[in-house]
């Protein structure tokens, strides 16, 4: 079948403003768009600007709107978006993340809250002599969700919240403030309450779900948000962090 790409882009070395580009091209149903952009890279237009790595659902690089919706290109069929021949299908970089060519962003500001959240181990108890920290499954699986997360930046770029308030920490930090506060080895919620009871953090999210609509992963963002606003609640009333 024919399609046709229909790209934004926008170069800052030579473009005031950005502009969109239609290639046609032909494909199979079930190529990914990943190979579609690839195509277009490799035998049509090698000034296109994207990010790719894996190809395979891991590295979280490729995440761009795909037909209006935050989407993994190396995870998204053209059958998936397109039903005919003919069909448009329309691809733009991710929102709230200055465009740096294309389809590519700068991940900076969204690295930079990312880290804020301080998404790392830090063990309530000395480590052990030999071996490693133990935890039971039933444990492990109180975090399971949230160290599926590849950093793909899908969420951020789906939130409304960002649309009015670019301070929000945005829902990818909270997912892994979440890893660490229900991570039974940690010292969880205190070591991190600072950060996450903010207005720019847990309180600003309002439940839209977008977020959760466009993980391609599949963790259920806003409930894990939800959870860390409760544990913040009893944390606050009890004094205690179970
Ligand atoms: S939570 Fe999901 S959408 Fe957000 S960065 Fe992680 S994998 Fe991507
Ligand atoms: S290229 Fe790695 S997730 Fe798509």
């Amino acid at each position: 079948m024919n399609v046709t790409l229909d790209i934004r882009r926008f170069d800052p070395e030579t473009d005031s403003e950005s502009h969109r580009q239609k290639y046609e091209i032909e494909v199979q149903p079930t190529d990914r768009v990943l190979d579609a952009l690839m195509h277009i890279s490799l035998h049509v237009d090698g000034t296109l600007g994207f990010r790719k790595s894996c190809a395979h659902g891991v590295c979280g690089s490729d995440a761009m709107r795909i037909s209006g919706k935050e989407r993994l290109a190396c995870k998204t069929l053209i059958m998936d978006v397109a039903e005919k021949d003919g069909d448009i299908i329309t691809l733009d970089p991710l929102r709230h993340m200055e465009v740096q060519k294309d389809l590519m962003v700068d991940q900076g500001v969204f690295l930079e809250k990312f880290r804020a959240v301080e998404p790392f181990l830090k063990p309530k108890e000395k480590p052990p002599v030999s071996g490693e920290f133990l935890q039971s499954a039933e444990d492990r699986a109180l975090i399971d969700e949230a160290t599926k997360c590849i950093n793909c930046g899908a969420c951020y770029s789906a939130c409304p919240i960002l649309d009015d308030n670019p301070d929000f920490l945005g829902p990818a930090a909270l997912v892994a403030a979440a890893r660490f506060v229900f991570d039974s080895r940690d010292e969880g919620l205190p070591a991190r309450l600072e950060i996450v009871d903010q207005q720019n953090a847990v309180w600003s999210c309002d439940n839209h779900f977008e977020c959760t609509k466009v993980c391609p992963r599949e963790i259920k963002i806003t409930k894990l948000i939800n959870l860390t606003k409760k544990t913040i609640k009893k944390y606050k009333e009890g004094g205690s962090f179970a």
